[in-house]
């Protein structure tokens, strides 16, 4: 195909300034989807996807569009996720693109994910194409939304388009826009292929599914590929577009985004980043930036009750089979039982396979708090990787205790910069740099605990700068601390997934506020129960629950409600979550008390 003709672009934004509803309205104003279609699509979805027999994720279309200068184009939108958690894989979709519709909410302005989007969009080279969006509202501000992209952002805004996604207005002109400003993909059509593989999913009926942008080269039906990182080959056996539904092409060239299947059985053939190549005639080098991802974050999970091991295994497998950055290992744990140490690439990550597991798959599960992995260096010359705090060897056998580093960029107005410094050196963090974008909008950049970001580091950010501030991090090694296990005894035994790691100046401060956190959420029970927290033998807290008489127990179950965290409010009640631990009964919101008590 003629690439002048080809355009690929993203939907940009913060999050409910309508990138979704823009999305549907191209559809619509393309003649791709009509609102019936539409109603159809996200009401029974699933069952649309088991007649296609092929699932359709996201919203990647192929959008054949005739413009006004009469040419027929292929206008391509991937699709992006927009949480830092998965910040990789936004930043392989954009590598897809050459543009990106950057959506700004006019009665809302420039917010964090505005600029963190943007900035990523930058990153790649794509040309940024300002909307502003919502303007049949009241409220919308477009000349004053206008100015301020172009302040904070830098962006040339004196043409910039105002729609309304909702009523369609002006959405004609952003397909003009597109075709005027988003340069047509580059690419030898005669080069050996190099296609970048930017999503992946694992469907019931075609196996792995894979997303591709041809950098170089082509793809042709039947054609025998090759896995760049794992050297797998195999050959294609569906090749073709969304278009919204699947549609087959029989062969395609630079520039061009489709999917394509091809018997893979397992999704860590497909992963999000890698290079396909012939199997013939190979590239001699994969697209760059190829990085595997690992998780970062881990916690156990376990069944509430023990019959339900096997639905909860087998709901585990299938998940790893969608989505190659989770991991899960079988584990036991004396208070807990029979379960699994799951690893996620952060914790919104987690969040989202823990509500899947309930609702896709009706498993009821206690979870434990997460925690990162450390480094230990053994006396005896061996070295550990921990990802569970119950598994720390003893003091004395223990060399050198190391835990993750990130560096982190932060982007906020400068009036919180205050704010920012307090929570970042409360967090331990060592600070690197500081610069103004703008002469309100400051990047703040720290080094800091990877485990001090698990708790409670989002919450607090968006507290301190009430919302304005966004985030970015990476891992960058592992450093020496003086961190100590801090072990939860109830009634003198203690509970190996109540066991955390901290650091030691903080030990004391977190044993007591932890212990407290643990006395509310348990609820009181017949008999006294004391709660203590320890560090090696030396106990550092002791909280007690007087015991109940029988007739009140009624009234008092379930403990205190309003401290669940937000994941449980979304979890159903039904069963009660609770485990018993020798006579006491434990509910889930004790197991997440650490992430509180920081
Ligand atoms: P996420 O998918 O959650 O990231 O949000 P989003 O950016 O996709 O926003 P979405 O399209 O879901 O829109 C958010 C809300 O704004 C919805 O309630 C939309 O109906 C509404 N909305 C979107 N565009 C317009 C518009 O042009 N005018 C008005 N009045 N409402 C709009």
């Amino acid at each position: 195909m003629d690439t002048s003709v080809i355009r690929n672009f993203s939907i940009i934004a913060h999050i409910d300034h309508g990138k979704s509803t823009l999305a549907d309205r191209i559809l619509e104003v393309t003649g791709l989807l009509t609102s019936r279609d539409m109603r159809d699509q996200y009401l029974d979805r699933m069952d649309l996807e088991r007649e296609r027999g092929i699932t359709i994720k996201a919203q990647t279309v192929r959008i054949p569009y005739k413009a006004a200068d009469g040419k027929n184009y292929i206008l391509n939108l991937i699709d992006t996720p927009g949480h830092v958690d998965f910040s990789y894989e936004v930043s392989r979709s954009l590598s897809a693109c050459e543009g990106a519709l950057l959506v700004v909410d006019a009665t809302q302005g420039v917010e964090a994910q505005t600029l963190a989007n943007v900035y990523l969009a930058l990153d790649h080279d794509l040309e940024v194409v300002p909307v502003l969006n919502k303007i049949d509202l009241q409220s919308a501000d477009v000349e004053g939304v206008k100015a301020q992209i172009e302040e904070g952002i830098g962006l040339d805004c004196h043409d910039a388009l105002a729609v309304s996604a909702k009523t369609g207005m002006g959405v004609p002109e952003v397909l003009e826009r597109i075709i005027a400003k988003v340069p047509p993909p580059k690419g030898d059509a005669d080069a050996p292929l190099q296609a970048l593989i930017f999503d992946s999913w694992y469907d019931s009926y075609q196996g792995v599914v894979v997303l591709f942008r041809i950098m170089h080269g082509g793809i042709a039906m039947g054609q025998k590929i090759r896995i760049f990182s794992t050297g797998a080959v195999y050959e294609v056996t569906r090749l073709g577009a969304f278009s919204p539904g699947p549609v087959d092409i029989p062969s395609m060239g630079p520039g061009e985004v489709g999917y394509l299947c091809a018997n893979m059985k397992n999704l860590r053939d497909a992963r999000v980043g890698d290079t396909i190549t012939g199997a013939q005639n190979p590239a001699p080098a994969p697209l760059p930036g190829f990085k595997e991802v690992k998780p970062m974050v881990f916690c156990g999970l376990y069944p509430v009750e023990a019959a339900e091991y096997e639905i909860l295994k087998s709901a585990l497998e299938k998940l790893q089979l969608n989505d190659a950055a989770f991991s899960y290992e079988a584990e036991t744990s004396q208070a807990l039982g029979f379960g699994f140490r799951c690893g996620f690439l952060g914790l919104l990550h987690m969040e989202i396979i823990q509500e899947r597991l309930e609702r896709e798959f009706g498993a009821t599960l206690i979870a434990t708090a997460p925690s990162v992995i450390y480094k230990v260096d053994k006396t005896d010359g061996t070295v550990l990787f921990i990802d569970n705090p119950s598994k720390l060897p003893k003091t004395q056998e223990i060399a050198t205790l190391s835990e993750p580093f990130v560096r982190m960029e932060i982007h906020t107005p400068n009036d919180y910069v205050g704010g920012v410094f307090k929570l970042c050196e409360e967090k331990r963090g060592i600070q690197k740099d500081i610069k103004y974008l703008t002469s309100t909008r400051v990047i703040i950049t720290y080094e800091m605990p990877f485990a001090e970001i698990v708790y409670d580091f989002f919450d607090r950010l968006k507290s301190a700068t009430k919302g304005y501030a966004s985030l970015d991090y990476e891992i960058i090694d592992h450093r020496a601390s003086d961190l100590v296990r801090l072990d939860i005894m109830i009634n003198g035994d203690p509970v190996d997934a109540l066991a955390t790691i901290v650091h030691r100046e903080k030990s004391y401060h977190y044993g007591r506020a932890l212990a407290l956190r643990l006395k509310r959420s348990i609820p009181r029970q017949l008999f006294e129960v004391i709660i203590q927290a320890a560090i090696g033998t030396k106990i550092i807290a002791r909280e007690r629950n007087s015991p109940l008489r029988k007739n009140v127990i009624a009234k008092c179950y379930g403990g205190d409600i309003t401290r669940k965290r937000k994941l449980l409010e979304k979890q159903k009640e039904g069963k009660r979550r609770m485990k018993r631990m020798g006579n006491v009964e434990i509910p889930q919101e004790a197991f997440l008390a650490a992430l509180k008590a920081g």
